[in-house]
């Protein structure tokens, strides 16, 4: 009976062997969602692997990321912390990395029930369509600019929207603003936090390599980290002084002060610090995702006409020529609705979630899952896992009208979740699902797009790197002819 207990308890899920010390860390290579969607077909749904010093499991299809969210979200609520995410202390202040406990709870009510409400959102839709109009305007004039049939990159322009758009819901203000010193500083410190954030470091996986910083890595992030966090810092203590001149405005930079000075015991808990932590957040988390999945998007459209076709012809319909397209014009056009999601079905930006941890032992699905136990939940697998999803390799926006009419990302289908799904699901999503319509929906509806004349739907690369998001390997270059309002 002991033996048989000992047993039980040491039955890890399977996976393929290691080499001594560095374990499975090479045989995952620079796609591991693809190299571990790969070992689903010899190993099984849950697989154990070995990388360095971190036991991590990885979850490979819908119906074992049902079991982990339904039945296990609390016992994995926590988060991996790397090497790179402790400089400055960032993670002691981040929502998204924080351990599963009070702080976290106090942030997270704060975004979900003051911050990205229905109200405060629907109150800010004025700027979100100001900066994606500013977009369309800065794409037309890189087109003209262009030799004809040469591509412009897209994504370049929605990244520098997002910035200008975040930084009018948080600070309102633009930073991607070539006048603003202050503005292009913040905006490179950023790039820079985005870049080394990305890369694997080899500390994570042999922590005792730590004090080496052998890729130099830890230095970068700390001088960029060190510049955002003083100029965010500086951001704020304007603000504290535009408010003592009685300015008005009500961004989410003023509802974070006053639930700062609001002075309950809760509150007294959210340090300058942590504030300023909290304006990066926000710009690391809102900006690449929706550049890249804009990205995606037209990419598949370009390469499915007939997909082309459908979504511009919906949009003439339902919005027509003679205004541009509003947040409020979204329920109202469902087949854009099922390109936004078959986008993010096939390209999930975060394909492994943010990485969770096991806050104590646990059995999951037969197996002992020991506590600190590292857990990629594999949603780019499970948006292609065939037992959930009809030719899923194909990019077909119907199929959200039709087969899959009630499945949306909000984390209750979990052959679908982009956003992830539990507790630390994405707190942006209701924001998140606005901007990508509203910027996808008016490049539509401004342009009529075609592909460089390098490049045909049969020669388009359609590999991804991962760095701080999956992105195009080679980006996007599309030719735009503006189509102006009646
Ligand atoms: C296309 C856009 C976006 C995608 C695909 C995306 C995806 C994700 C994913 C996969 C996670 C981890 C979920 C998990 O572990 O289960 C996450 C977490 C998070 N996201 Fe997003 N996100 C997007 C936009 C945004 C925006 C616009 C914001 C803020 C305004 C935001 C704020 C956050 C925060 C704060 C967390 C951490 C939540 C927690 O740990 O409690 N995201 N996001």
């Amino acid at each position: 009976m002991l033996l048989f207990l000992r047993r039980r308890k040491t039955r890890l899920p399977p996976g393929p062997r290691g080499w001594p010390i560095f374990g499975n860390m090479f045989q995952l290579g620079e796609m591991p969602h693809r190299t571990m969607a790969a070992l689903r077909e010899n190993h099984g749904p849950v697989v154990w692997l070995q990388m360095g010093a971190i036991k991590t499991m990885a979850i490979l299809s819908a119906e074992a990321a049902a079991v982990f969210f339904k039945r296990h979200d609390h016992a994995f609520a926590d988060r991996t912390i790397t090497e790179i995410m402790r400089v400055h202390n960032y993670h002691n202040s981040s929502l998204a990395l924080a351990p599963y406990g009070p702080y976290w709870r106090l942030m997270r009510r704060l975004v979900n029930a003051d911050m990205l409400v229905a109200k405060r959102i629907n109150d800010t839709a004025g700027v979100r369509r100001k900066c994606v109009g500013d977009m369309i305007t800065w794409v037309a004039a890189e087109a003209r600019k262009s030799e004809p049939g040469r591509g412009v990159h897209v994504a370049r322009f929605v990244f520098l929207m997002t910035f200008n758009l975040f930084g009018n819901l948080m600070l309102s203000r633009d930073l991607f603003d070539p006048e603003s010193e202050e503005g292009s500083e913040f905006f490179t410190a950023m790039m820079g936090l985005m870049e080394w954030t990305g890369h694997a470091n080899v500390t994570d996986l042999f922590p005792w390599l730590g004090w080496l910083d052998p890729q130099g890595l830890r230095g970068k992030m700390d001088r960029d980290m060190g510049k955002a966090i003083a100029i965010a810092s500086r951001f704020v203590k304007q603000r504290l002084e535009q408010h003592r001149g009685g300015n008005e405005s009500r961004d989410f930079l003023d509802v974070l002060l006053d639930f700062q000075t609001n002075n309950t015991e809760q509150a007294l808990n959210v340090s300058d610090k942590d504030l300023n932590i909290f304006i990066l957040e926000i710009f690391l988390a809102g900006s690449e995702t929706t550049s890249s999945s804009i990205e995606w998007a037209l990419t598949e459209l370009l390469c499915n006409r007939e997909c082309l076709r459908k979504v511009k012809s919906e949009l003439n319909r339902v919005v027509g020529r003679e205004r541009e397209v509003e947040e409020s014009d979204i329920e109202k056009l469902p087949y854009l609705q099922g390109v936004v999601k078959e986008t993010l079905r096939l390209h999930p930006p975060i394909p492994l979630l943010v990485p969770r941890k096991a806050t104590e032992d646990t059995e999951f699905m037969g197996y002992y899952i020991p506590k600190d136990t590292q857990v990629l939940v594999n949603a780019w697998a499970i948006g292609r896992d065939p037992s959930a999803w009809d030719e899923p390799l194909a990019f077909n926006p119907q199929r959200f009208s039709d087969c899959k009419n009630n499945v949306d990302y909000k984390g209750h289908h979990f052959e679908f979740i982009p956003f992830g799904a539990g507790r630390r699901m994405c707190a942006g999503v209701p924001l998140a699902h606005r901007v990508l319509h509203l910027v996808l929906g008016s490049l539509l509806h401004r342009f009529d797009w075609e592909l460089d004349c390098n490049v045909t739907p049969s020669t388009m690369d359609m590999t991804d790197k991962l760095g701080i998001t999956m992105r195009k390997s080679q980006p996007l270059l599309a030719v735009p002819k503006f189509i102006p309002t009646k």
